[in-house]
């Protein structure tokens, strides 16, 4: 297969990722419309925001005559297991800097990124936090040949160019549309390119997240102010799961027909429906919810999942 053709099965054909409206008691009673804008069927290796996230980096590393990419990401972490597999698609080498030892066996996501023949190069946590230094990426890169670099989550200017694409494909007007919030990447995109009548609404799902109010000010450039970021739906920290939680998921894949991931999405919707049942939203708000992907990472916490149904 040519290289165009390679590039053209995953990111040159028009995205599908339809909208479908929730139909629940809850939104009823309160009068607001919420629907899902499922990024999820992107594509079943490359989905969600890492679809999007990817697209021009790819596009970009590819024009600029790279073989090689290196991103950075923790044992669990979605962008590696969807750079891994968009590598492999696209004919790309990818390495992966991985935050900690490694375990053998290796689990779910790291061992799909080796089948996808990823490089796996583990770095102590010490050395991970220098992840955003220049000096130690040039470093790495010494070390571990020439690559085109992409930030940890994929979150750099070329991934906010591919999420700005999601208003493309958004033709009904929503008063708000809300998203899961890690690096900041997805929503910033989202908030440079929004219509003026619609906000932002960042679910944040690490604790401690405030940093992100300087993060999505920086990355959304400028004085736009069509954003909230929400601190308190984190659950206890990052991949942290209540059997509430787990409970919200079990009832909302029962209703609606469709996985939510628990690390990202299944916070933000929970944290979306808690504001509605607050009246935080006027009747008649308009609400569109990103699924942002992330089941992949599901396989790794079923088993936790299964213990706090028990419990
Ligand atoms: C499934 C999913 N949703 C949302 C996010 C958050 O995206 P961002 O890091 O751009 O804030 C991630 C992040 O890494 C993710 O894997």
């Amino acid at each position: 297969m040519t290289m165009t053709a390679l590039a053209s099965t995953l990111f040159d054909t028009q995205a599908q990722a339809p909208i479908v409206y929730l139909c629940d008691p809850l939104l009823e009673r309160h009068g607001v419309t919420v629907a899902v804008k499922r990024e999820d069927l992107l594509h079943p290796l490359v989905s969600g925001n890492k679809w999007r996230k990817l697209k021009y980096n790819l596009l970009y590393a590819r024009a600029e005559g790279f073989d090689t990419l290196l991103s950075f990401g923790g044992a669990y972490s979605n962008h590696i297991h969807a750079l891994a597999s968009a590598g492999r698609l696209m004919d790309f080498t990818t390495i992966g800097v991985i935050r900690g030892e490694e375990h053998d066996p290796l689990n779910p996501v790291l061992s799909h990124a080796r089948r996808e023949g990823m490089r796996l190069h583990f770095v102590s946590r010490e050395e991970y936090r220098q992840r955003h230094d220049p000096r130690w990426q040039r470093a790495l890169q010494a070390q571990l040949g020439h690559s085109f670099l992409i930030p940890e989550g994929g979150s750099n200017e070329l991934a906010l160019k591919g999420v700005a694409e999601i208003w493309d494909e958004v033709h009904e007007p929503f008063d708000y549309i809300a998203t899961a919030c890690g690096t900041g990447g997805t929503a910033a995109g989202l908030i440079r390119s929004a219509p003026e009548a619609t906000r932002i609404l960042a679910f944040a799902v690490l604790k401690g997240a405030e940093f992100l109010h300087r993060e999505l000010e920086r990355l959304a450039a400028g004085a736009k102010t069509n954003w909230r970021l929400l601190l308190d739906y984190h659950g206890g920290g990052y991949a942290r799961l209540s059997a509430d939680l787990v409970r919200f998921m079990d009832r909302f894949e029962a209703r609606h027909g469709f996985m939510l991931d628990p690390v990202y999405t299944a916070k933000m919707m929970y944290g979306l429906y808690q504001e509605v049942a607050q009246e935080r939203f006027d009747a008649g708000s308009r609400i569109l919810a990103l699924h942002t992907g992330g089941l992949a990472g599901r396989a790794s916490m079923q088993a936790a999942m299964a213990r706090l149904r028990d419990a």
